[in-house]
């Protein structure tokens, strides 16, 4: 069984898609971590983001397994990654290992922003994921001050909705729902109203 979840910058898509992995025993790859580690191996060659050729190497040298997480998490990597993951030819160099991911035996979970498009258009069951911007912004404040980053509410929603205006414009594989998927509102849910109504979706796809 293929689950395909995607949705905006912090809607809950990867604290979705761990659960139902734990629950029905799947492995999980984020794939917003593919688009920033090529960042992170940009910035820490001291390449500049909009290098087409040196993201595409560092696509191509990524496995899906090395990733520090810690350090990926971070604020500025989001941004970054989303200029990155807007070149076709990034896109290209992580597909396959992507699809890969998704087709071993047993079947898998991904989470991200075209996998019940692009990535996994053939999967069992797909969620889209969102909440209104002000309640993503106050969860990726709480996740960051968390995690001992400094938090400005009014900061983090400007980054928010720029980050998803990049996301949903580009020409390649933007951020949408897959006219199969069912969305998923996660406003005013808490976490556990949100893996109940996601596991009822699951559940229904599978009979
Ligand atoms: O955790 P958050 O939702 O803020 O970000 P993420 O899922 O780690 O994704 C970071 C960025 O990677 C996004 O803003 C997208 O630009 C890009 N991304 C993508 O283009 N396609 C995916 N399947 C996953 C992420």
């Amino acid at each position: 069984m293929i689950i395909a979840i995607d949705g905006p910058a912090a809607s809950g898509k990867g604290t979705l898609a761990r659960r139902l992995a734990a629950h029905y025993g799947l492995p999980h790859l984020d794939t917003g971590l593919l688009y920033r580690a090529v960042a992170a191996s940009l910035i820490a060659a001291d390449r500049d983001l909009h290098d087409v050729d040196a993201a595409v190497a560092a696509a191509r040298g990524l496995g899906l397994t090395e990733f520090d997480e810690e350090s990926l998490r971070g604020r500025q990597m989001g941004e970054a990654a989303s200029i990155v993951a807007a070149m076709p030819e990034v896109r290209a160099a992580l597909i396959e290992a992507q699809r890969n991911f998704a087709r071993r035996p047993g079947g898998a979970v991904l989470d991200g922003r075209d996998i019940g498009t692009v990535i996994c258009p053939e999967a069992d069951a797909k969620i889209f994921v969102t909440a209104s911007a002000e309640t993503r912004a106050q969860r990726r404040a709480l996740e960051l001050a968390g995690r001992g980053e400094k938090a400005d509410y009014a900061a983090i929603l400007a980054e928010i909705v720029k980050r998803d205006a990049r996301d949903s414009e580009r020409a390649d594989a933007p951020l949408k729902a897959a006219p199969d998927a069912v969305r998923l509102d996660t406003t005013k849910m808490s976490v556990e109203a949100a893996f109940a109504e996601s596991l009822r979706v699951v559940e229904a796809r599978r009979r």
